[in-house]
């Protein structure tokens, strides 16, 4: 496994490579959740690169960029183990530039929930993978299913900026209990991690009640009643219903929309994001 820090060595290594090139952008702290990305890619490409950045600009003045988690050696090792042909590990000069002025902006995806709280969050997620889609040109890149807003936002940025890049959803890994893995989850103490499942738990508590209840509103209602009363300790930042396609709220639930129900909420302090498909029952059966 090749080990590259600069955009000279990846430009010199991509040069290198013919055939299908499968991209599995990180940053880094991997888990099973990078794992299974990394795991498809290898099974769909003779070529597999991942790149570990922890890219400041998608970070606002007050999140913790600091303090995200970096464990590069450990990384390297599970990455070298899987048989990933090379990694791409620039550092901040490496991406960026004092004088940098572009920004690329989705006037209504990045605008939506996860981006009406972490300002600017997405132009930062759009801006360095525009960067390591130039640099790594790949014809697959792969993307976990848990961050579905910023999975819907490259979507549409690979199909607008005429990207020659496939977009490959990957299912969300969970733990036993059901927490989607995150590497946000390592902040948690054993109390809060024991908690830290209330989010999955009221994705699942609102499917339960989508074959009685065809209204989003009621439903929302219900999700935030039962998160309260069993988890009075989470701070709820968004419960919603939504077309996934769009991410734009739905009123009533119909078997011909595809749904997406989405929650981000704070445990001790920490703030988690979950999402699940809705699954509205046939009408007729
Ligand atoms: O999902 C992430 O880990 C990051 O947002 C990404 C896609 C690697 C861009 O920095």
């Amino acid at each position: 496994m090749e080990v590259l820090e600069t955009r000279a060595a990846l430009r010199s290594w991509r040069a290198k490579v013919h055939g299908a090139v499968g991209f599995v952008p990180t940053m880094g702290a991997l888990h099973e959740g990078h794992l299974s990305l990394v795991r498809q890619s290898l099974a769909d490409n003779p070529w597999t690169i991942v790149s570990i950045f922890v890219n400041p600009r998608q970070f606002g003045p007050n999140e913790d960029y600091h303090r995200y988690p970096r464990t590069l050696e450990t990384d390297l090792r599970l990455l070298r183990n899987l048989g990933v042909s090379a990694v791409f590990v620039p550092s901040e000069e490496e991406m960026y530039s004092l004088e940098d002025e572009v920004y690329i902006t989705l006037t209504r995806l990045s605008r939506l929930w996860c981006g009406g709280y972490r300002l600017g969050h997405f132009d930062g997620v759009v801006l360095v993978l525009t960067k390591l889609f130039h640099l790594t040109a790949p014809t697959r890149a792969y993307f976990g299913e848990k961050d579905f807003q910023q999975l819907r936002i490259v979507e549409k940025m690979v199909e607008e900026l005429f990207f020659p890049i496939e977009v490959v959803r990957v299912p969300t890994v969970r733990e036993p209990d059901g927490l989607a893995m995150s590497s946000r989850n390592t902040y948690l103490s054993p109390r809060g991690r024991a908690q830290a499942v209330a989010l999955y738990k009221t994705l699942q508590y609102i499917q339960t009640l989508v074959p009685t209840c065809p209204l989003a509103q009621d439903l929302l209602a219900e999700g935030r009643a039962y998160l309260s009363e069993n988890y009075p300790e989470i701070k709820l930042e968004y419960l919603a219903i939504v077309d996934e396609y769009s991410l734009q709220p739905i009123e009533h639930l119909r078997q011909s929309l595809k749904l997406r129900a989405l929650i981000a909420a704070y445990v001790e302090g920490v703030r988690l994001i979950d999402n699940i498909p809705l699954v509205v029952p046939d009408e007729s059966s």
